[in-house]
């Protein structure tokens, strides 16, 4: 190896990964990394960290890019200006979702996607599924033969009309994840307690974007989390709960772990730095802005969701990226009108915030140590959809994905983004580190000042199985009326 010749030398890096951080030289060939160590030959390109950190390109794996939506509603961002503001944030791998529409089969779902991503990814991108319409042909054919291709994860919805399943799909739906050894993403949240808190909501009146928040308390969540944590004891497999907002949840999945279950969650950067009060303290439309689901709680909820990234309860850190423009009649204004709270489009921009969001406030804040923020953003998400350890790491013969972080204050404001959504939720925060440099493939794609356009490269990816560590069964042990071993015994 003395005498490889290198694309790429990095030089006097602080190389963090999930488990350490050491001071090295990185060399690059062919977009991998080749080899780690002090004083390695020279490159064709070289670029000095000066001691600066260098982790692991993030790898995004909630995030909606170019999905489609039900007309007048669009997506602000697809696979050219999403991957555009992932790169510029520190982000290298996303994983958006191929979302089938009810009626429509899984195969043909797929297929429309991988053509919207063609030729436009500037950074690498695997799919997750969306299932709405379990038949019988998507769970013993087009399912299975779709994770044997590599798209081995699916998120089933609990929740809004065009896409929740009742707990029988689900059930059938996680018995295929069992037999195929796909992770299952569920969102949980009660839409029979939504719907008849809305239309309570709606009879009084009470329309503006801020009661969004109160059709949608903890307690739906909270139910939902169980009831998904018992479906998945039931059939005996692991799942991984999205975007968790609060304590309720929070206890739920401790639970779970409690008893030894295989329950994986992920939360965002929503549930970290908004509360429910940015949706509006008055009947103002601005908070359209920051409807999401579910939605952010208040400070004490932020305090148990910083304990659960710090403590080890969260598995991955996500942006749930829902891009949709605030003043436009595709966006939170359907039609060009301020809309009734239910009838505003779900979601938040986040790709290119929710790195340095979490180095800002999570490390550099004291909050969680560099190890941590590796593992919660890249190298977690990388094991729980089979791409490790191709991405999520830094490692002989890992894809050269990095990023260099400068650690400098700065405010953050909509006009330094990338997306092409009118607003980030985090207008005039101040943070303490942005990206310097993000390598994808060995390739600078951005410098710190400009977007180094790389349209076309970024690669459709294939997922392997899941290679989570189940989680550390918490102290006390509790005793478990009945053994799922036992029942899926009986069953098979
Ligand atoms: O409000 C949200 N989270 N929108 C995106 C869709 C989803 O449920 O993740
Ligand atoms: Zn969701
Ligand atoms: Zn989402």
């Amino acid at each position: 190896m003395s005498s490889t010749v290198f694309d790429l030398v990095i030089r006097n890096a602080r190389v963090a990964t999930a488990t350490d951080v050491f001071c090295s030289d990185i060399g690059v060939k062919d977009g991998k990394v080749v080899q780690l160590g002090a004083g390695l030959n020279q490159g064709r390109e070289e670029i000095d960290a000066c001691g600066r950190v260098v982790t692991p390109g993030g790898v995004d794996a909630h995030c909606h890019l170019d999905q489609p939506m039900q007309a007048p509603v669009r997506m602000a961002d697809d696979f050219d200006t999403g991957t555009r503001s992932a790169a510029c944030g520190g982000t290298t791998t996303v994983i958006p979702f191929a979302a089938q529409a009810k009626g429509q089969s899984l195969r043909a779902a797929v297929e429309d996607y991988r053509q919207r991503a063609e030729g436009r990814a500037h950074v690498d991108y695997a799919f997750h599924m969306i299932v709405s319409d379990p038949t019988p042909t998507v769970l013993n054919e087009e399912l299975p033969a779709l994770i044997a291709e590599g798209f081995t994860s699916f998120k089933a919805y609990m929740t809004y009309d065009d896409l929740k399943l009742n707990d029988g799909q689900i059930l059938d739906l996680l018995d295929v994840a069992r037999e195929h050894g796909a992770m299952a993403m569920l969102h949980a949240e009660n839409a029979e307690c939504i719907e008849w808190l809305t239309r309570r909501l709606e009879r009084a009146g009470k329309t503006a974007p801020r009661f969004h928040a109160h059709s949608r308390p903890m307690l739906v969540e909270r139910e939902a989390t169980h009831r998904a944590i018992a479906l998945a004891e039931l059939v005996d497999v692991p799942i991984l709960i999205v975007h968790v907002s609060g304590h309720e949840a929070v206890e739920q999945i401790r639970w779970a772990h409690g008893h030894g279950l295989k329950v994986y969650a992920e939360t965002c950067p929503q549930y970290l730095f908004l509360t429910a009060e940015d949706l509006g303290i008055d009947d103002s439309y601005h908070g359209a802005r920051c409807v999401c689901s579910p939605p952010p709680r208040d400070k004490a909820n932020q305090e148990m969701i910083w304990n659960g990234l710090s403590d080890g309860l969260f598995t991955v850190f996500s942006s749930d990226h829902a891009p949709f423009n605030f003043d436009s009649p595709e966006g939170k204004k359907p039609n060009g009108e301020e809309m009734p709270f239910r009838h505003i489009p779900n979601g938040i921009p986040g790709l290119e915030t929710r790195m340095a969001l979490l180095y800002s406030e999570g490390v550099l804040g004291g909050r969680i140590s560099l190890n941590r923020f590796v593992e919660l953003t890249a190298t977690n998400p990388a094991k729980a959809y089979g791409l490790h350890p191709r991405k999520g790491t830094i490692a002989i013969g890992s894809d050269a994905d990095l990023v260099i972080w400068d650690e400098r204050d700065l405010v953050l404001n909509n006009a330094m983004l990338h997306h092409a959504v009118d607003y980030t939720p985090y207008e005039g925060m101040q943070l303490r580190a942005w990206p310097a440099t993000t390598i994808s493939r060995g390739q600078v794609i951005w410098n710190g000042k400009s977007f180094l356009p790389a349209r076309g490269r970024g690669q459709l990816l294939s997922c392997g199985a899941p290679t989570l560590m189940p989680h550390p069964v918490n102290t006390p042990v509790f005793l478990r009326p009945f053994s799922t071993e036992s029942l899926s015994q009986e069953l098979s």
